[in-house]
């Protein structure tokens, strides 16, 4: 296991991945057992705790087009000793079958992509019915605007996931990890409308 200068993470990031993080994505819903994939994960601020959350029976999927990132994600799943987190390169398309996730973590992803409707449709196709799509959009008009999502507020955001096929069940505020810092934010959770009746 890891000794307390193993890592290259700056304080707080290892403040989240130790404790606050597990907390935090409790009470988004995840839980031992689950199935979960953390999409556009980076070095994997959210993977390492769901991975912990989970446990040995679970599964994250961590998914991302960056490979530096996977591999940096590699090394500290490493570190924490932890096997049950598989790592998959990809842009949007994901090899995982229809209906075999719980949980779905998209956090500070979606500001990247002008074609927001295609990961929200991919989103879809992977959650179980009753599972859950978790939205942390960052870089919104309200919340540092960047890049696609800047002139859109978060009425909009929740607009726009609804139309691909989903109802907001929760929105959680709570203090989480942007980048390598603690700040406010707004989780949204979805759950795909019912999938047997489309
Ligand atoms: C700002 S980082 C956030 C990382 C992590 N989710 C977090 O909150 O700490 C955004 C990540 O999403 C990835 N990404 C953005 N769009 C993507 C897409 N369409 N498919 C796969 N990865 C994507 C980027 O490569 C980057 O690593």
């Amino acid at each position: 296991m890891h000794g307390k200068d193993d890592f290259k993470m700056n304080r707080g990031v290892r403040k989240w991945v130790d404790k606050d993080g597990e907390k935090f994505l409790r009470r988004i819903g995840v839980s031992r057992g689950q199935k979960v994939l953390d999409f556009g994960c980076g070095p994997g601020h959210y993977t390492i705790p769901a991975a912990k959350l989970v446990g040995d029976r679970g599964k994250v999927y961590a998914f991302d087009k960056d490979s530096d990132a996977l591999r940096e994600l590699e090394e500290t799943a490493k570190q924490f000793g932890l096997n049950n987190i598989s790592l998959i390169k990809g842009d949007t398309k994901i090899p995982l079958g229809n209906n075999s996730i719980d949980i779905v973590l998209c956090y500070d992803v979606v500001h990247y992509s002008g074609k927001r409707a295609l990961v929200y449709n991919e989103v879809r196709r992977l959650l179980r019915d009753g599972g859950i799509f978790s939205l942390y959009p960052k870089h919104y008009k309200d919340d540092f605007p960047l890049m696609e999502l800047a002139s859109l507020g978060l009425e909009d955001i929740i607009k726009e996931v609804e139309v691909s096929g989903f109802t907001l069940k929760d929105k959680i505020h709570g203090e989480c990890l942007h980048d390598d810092y603690y700040n406010e934010c707004v989780v949204l959770n979805f759950e795909p409308v019912d999938k047997r009746q489309k």
